[in-house]
């Protein structure tokens, strides 16, 4: 998979109850990098244009689990981007900052669930894709030194 920054993936401890049923389990600080201050999940996605995402967090931190069924996520640092079908209840997917994310194709059936670092605050958003560009570049550039 290509190189994004602020993502990855998270495996979390399974057990398989046989006929029973399957329990994933996740521990703040232990599967997750950072203390759960919010959860909040998103159903009712059987519209086939469904979109969610189109932003950015400037100091939120997220681990988003698809708990049924499966949508397509669209991920863009600013400089990678990458797209692919998330589908695993025991496979989390970190968002850290900085971090454009755009989720479609949403199955009929999806719920997907979030773990976030902070309460909501709509000014923590970058809702604009050419300010979110601008937003990292001016980042990217200012942790590089360079100056005119
Ligand atoms: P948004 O974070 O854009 O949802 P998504 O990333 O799933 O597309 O939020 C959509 C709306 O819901 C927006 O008006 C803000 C509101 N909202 C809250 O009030 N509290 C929350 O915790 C969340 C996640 C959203």
């Amino acid at each position: 998979m290509q190189s994004i920054k602020s993502f990855s993936l998270i495996e979390l401890p399974t057990i398989q109850d046989g006929i029973d049923g399957t329990i994933s389990i996740v521990e703040s600080r232990k599967h997750i990098p950072f203390d759960v201050k919010r959860v909040y999940y998103v159903y009712n996605l059987a519209n086939q244009i469904a979109v969610r995402g189109k932003h950015a967090h400037k100091e939120l931190e997220q681990v988003l689990f698809c708990i049924s069924g499966s949508f397509k996520l669209h991920l863009d640092d600013g400089e990678n981007q990458i797209d692919f079908l998330v589908y695993k209840p025991n496979v989390g997917v970190y968002l850290g900052i900085d971090l454009w994310h755009t989720m479609t194709d949403f199955s009929s059936n999806c719920i997907f669930f979030v773990l976030a670092s902070d309460y909501y605050h709509e000014s923590d958003y970058i809702r604009n894709y050419n300010e979110f560009i601008n937003y990292v570049t001016c980042k990217n550039f200012k942790s590089s030194g360079l100056t005119f």
